[in-house]
């Protein structure tokens, strides 16, 4: 059985993918991670006596690397995750975005298509180039504005969103151009196990569990639509099988919450789960976030109707399993806070 190429495989959304994959799946899984500061091979422990899981450090830039490896291989598809991921770093800095989000994704491509060229006619038509994008570069909707769709034109705000914008376009181009047989979805904000807490919601549930304070962006009502991750890596296998080469689809949870009333809830289930004192009372209003977009929102109606795809989990449910995970999952916690990851934080909450 042919593999499937997965990049960023040890960090959140691709960690969960790779395990996912292996739990239904019997083709094997090469997996290329450059292990950044993101990447953690914890997220891979129980997988990692499985013969059918091929890690590979590396960097999806280097072309010599990734040529090997396709060679070598021989993958029925390569799943496109690796990525800078944070907003917030971005923002401090956007040289990492603009080196693995635009330039390496461009490497990877050109690898791709060099390596779709040594492949019989046959399995040309098999093969996909599926790009893992986010829903960021639509940019920001006003309370009452519809939905992104597809067809919503870019207007990426962030460093961040705007290297991912830039990616999706070269994907689009390899298309367009080269006659890649790409694919593109664009999620919105993901949350589960295996979360880096740097992003807002591990963040919450492990400065909660060490009573430390709960730093709310601005006035705590931007918008974000969510979806757990294993409803992601659903649709991502569901756009694998089943999506139109050339085309791009919306993935999201129909889930709009401000980011205050998701606090209030990581508070509510840390106080049933864990109870102690006062929860609430940590949440602290903090200086906003540079350009901080107001409100994500996800039309779905095209993958829901296309390729028959719906999320199975519920907002409430997920949330509450999210908790129980990271108040579980302790040694790995502090396994992935080093001191790095302290550095971050003095410098983002001085
Ligand atoms: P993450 O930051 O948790 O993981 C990124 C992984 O990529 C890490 O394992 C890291 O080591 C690896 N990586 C980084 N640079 C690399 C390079 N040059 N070569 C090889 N590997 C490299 O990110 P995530 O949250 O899992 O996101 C995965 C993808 O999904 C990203 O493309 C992101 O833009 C997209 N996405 C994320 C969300 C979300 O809510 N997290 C939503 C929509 C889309
Ligand atoms: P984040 O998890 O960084 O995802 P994104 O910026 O990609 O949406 O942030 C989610 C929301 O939470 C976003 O509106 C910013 C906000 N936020 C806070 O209010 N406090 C925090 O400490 C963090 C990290 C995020």
């Amino acid at each position: 059985m042919k593999p499937i190429l997965v990049t960023g495989g040890a960090g959140f959304i691709g960690s969960n993918f790779v395990l996912n994959w292996l739990r239904g799946e019997a083709s094997p899984v090469v997996n290329l991670d450059k292990l950044t500061y993101a990447g953690n091979l914890a997220n891979l422990a129980s997988v990692a006596r499985d013969s059918r899981h091929v890690f590979v450090q590396g960097d999806i830039a280097d072309r010599e690397l990734v040529s090997s490896l396709l060679k070598t291989h021989q993958p029925r598809a390569i799943i496109h995750f690796a990525a800078e991921s944070h907003v917030d770093r971005s923002i401090h800095s956007a040289d990492d975005f603009i080196r693995t989000n635009i330039e390496g994704t461009f490497h990877l491509l050109q690898s791709a298509r060099e390596y779709v060229e040594t492949l019989s006619a046959d399995e040309r038509k098999q093969f996909r180039f599926l790009h893992i994008s986010t829903d960021e570069v639509y940019g920001s909707l006003g309370p009452n504005d519809p939905a992104f769709t597809e067809t919503t034109p870019y207007a990426p705000n962030s460093p961040y969103a705007a290297s991912k914008a830039s990616a999706d376009h070269m994907v689009r181009a390899f298309h367009h151009t080269y006659g890649l047989p790409v694919l593109t979805t664009n999620c919105s904000n993901n949350y589960g196990a295996y979360q880096f807490p740097e992003k807002m919601i591990p963040l919450m549930i492990c400065n909660g569990v060490t009573q430390k304070r709960l730093p709310v962006y601005g006035d705590g009502m931007n918008v974000r639509d969510w979806l757990h991750v294993n409803d992601h890596c659903a649709a991502i296998v569901t756009v694998l099988e089943r999506g139109v080469v050339g085309e791009t689809y919306n993935i999201g949870g129909n889930c709009e919450k401000s980011n205050l009333d998701v606090v209030h809830e990581i508070c509510a289930i840390l106080s049933e789960l864990r109870p102690g004192p006062g929860y609430e009372s940590l949440i602290e209003f903090v200086k906003d976030r540079p350009g901080h977009d107001r409100r994500y929102a996800v039309d779905t109606t095209k993958i829901r109707r296309e390729l028959g795809w719906a999320p199975q989990e519920n907002f409430t449910s997920g949330l509450r399993k999210t908790v129980a995970w990271y108040l579980e999952n302790q040694a790995w916690i502090e396994n992935v806070t080093s001191g790095a990851y302290r550095d971050w934080l003095s410098l983002q909450y001085k």
